[in-house]
């Protein structure tokens, strides 16, 4: 029995949502030591408010192809990766297979969703056009008025909640530490490297390897050197969790339309989102967002107004100037590895990020260099 992570881990997570979960659960799985530390719950900030859409299709962006790439390659891994943590772990992480329509509520919605679709197909995406009424086949509850709608089959979903609770189960089996409402108040840094972390009550942990995947607060813990900082920042993100009090059947796929998207559970529940709001790390719920998310999702599916509404919640995304995630060892530290700047997709790529820090910090064990998923690092660039 090789001695517990927290006597000399080999690696110190910092942060466990749902990408240090992944990381914490890929690297146990390897043979690494790993002590994953949150200063709240595991899963508890802003994994709990995402949709959990699996979205690389919806969510390609115009001059975002390299991101593209990089979902359509963590998409892939998806079915495995939920399967096998399933089997780990013993409880079902809620992936459910729907696809997702794309939908287009009036005639200018519809021809921005046509061009939506070619720049989709100038890409190798695989959509499938569909006229109103026969998207109003696969999904009666969609509004009358609806003037065109895409389908899109490798779009799926995952509860993020259950997933963060098999990560955990899972992680944990695997012989990592998962330790809560541990703050981290500072990476300690000794002779040019990584050397661990001190906690916010004073204590030292020796490590010589730290991830930091603290997702929007990334950029802000001390002792992380100016040319190892990562440059992310909070985007806000307000959603509501609906729920029928009828139960399922009201939408089976996911729904998106140009403001607004609807996530089903499969079990009466949907989570309704999202805003995009500069507003720093405030997390205040408004009237006005609730309304708009309500309206907007009224105009597609108008019985989502007979929904009750059991929580409304705000989360903050990592963002990055250029909107790819950091993935891999700093280039500007020894020992310092980066998983962060998810932005809207964290829960999509965190089967990518995990294999890939899981390689990375492998390597970085056995003294063979490195391996990264990105070539060349934000800092580097
Ligand atoms: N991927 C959904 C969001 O960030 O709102």
């Amino acid at each position: 029995v090789s001695a517990a992570p927290q006597d000399s881990p080999d690696v110190v997570v910092i942060g466990a949502g749902v990408i240090g979960l992944s990381i914490a659960w890929r690297a146990a799985q390897r043979g690494l030591r790993v002590l994953a530390l949150d200063r709240g719950e595991p899963g508890g900030g802003t994994s709990r408010v995402a949709a959990g859409m699996l979205a690389p299709v919806a969510e390609a962006t115009f001059g975002e192809q390299r991101l593209v790439e990089m979902k359509v390659r963590s998409a892939a891994l998806w079915p495995v990766f939920a399967a096998e943590l399933e089997a780990a772990s013993g409880t079902s992480p809620g992936y459910l297979p729907v696809g997702t329509l794309y939908v287009g509520r009036d005639r200018d919605a519809a021809e921005a969703l046509a061009r939506e679709a070619d720049f989709r197909r100038s890409l190798g995406l695989e959509i499938e056009s569909l006229l109103p009424g026969e998207a109003r086949r696969r999904e009666p509850a969609l509004a009358p008025s609806l003037r065109a709608a895409l389908h899109l089959p490798t779009d799926h979903a995952v509860d993020p909640v259950a997933l963060c609770a098999a990560l955990a189960g899972a992680a944990r089996d695997a012989g990592a530490e998962l330790r809560s409402h541990t703050e981290v108040a500072e990476l300690l840094v000794a002779s040019g490297r990584v050397a661990g972390v001190r906690l916010a009550g004073g204590a030292r942990i020796a490590s010589p390897r730290v991830v930091v995947a603290a997702g929007a607060w990334a950029g802000e813990l001390a002792g992380i050197p100016a040319e190892a900082r990562v440059p992310v920042r909070p985007v806000k993100g307000q959603v509501l969790r609906l729920r029928d009090p009828a139960g399922p059947g009201l939408l089976t796929s996911v729904l998106r339309s140009e403001d607004v998207y609807v996530v089903p559970r499969g079990d009466g529940r949907y989570v309704l989102g999202a805003s995009v709001e500069e507003k720093g790390f405030d997390t205040s719920i408004s009237a006005l967002a609730t309304y708009e998310l309500l309206r907007d999702a009224a105009e597609v599916l108008p019985g989502i107004l007979e929904l009750e509404i059991e929580a409304a919640l705000a989360g903050l995304r990592p963002a990055t100037p250029d909107n790819l995630p950091v993935i891999g060892p700093s280039a500007a530290l020894e020992g310092l590895f980066n998983a962060t700047g998810h932005y809207r997709n964290g829960v999509l790529l965190a089967p990518l990020t995990a294999e890939a820090l899981a390689a990375d910090l492998t390597s970085a064990t056995n003294g063979v260099g490195h391996l990264s998923l990105q070539a060349d690092p934000v800092e580097a660039r």
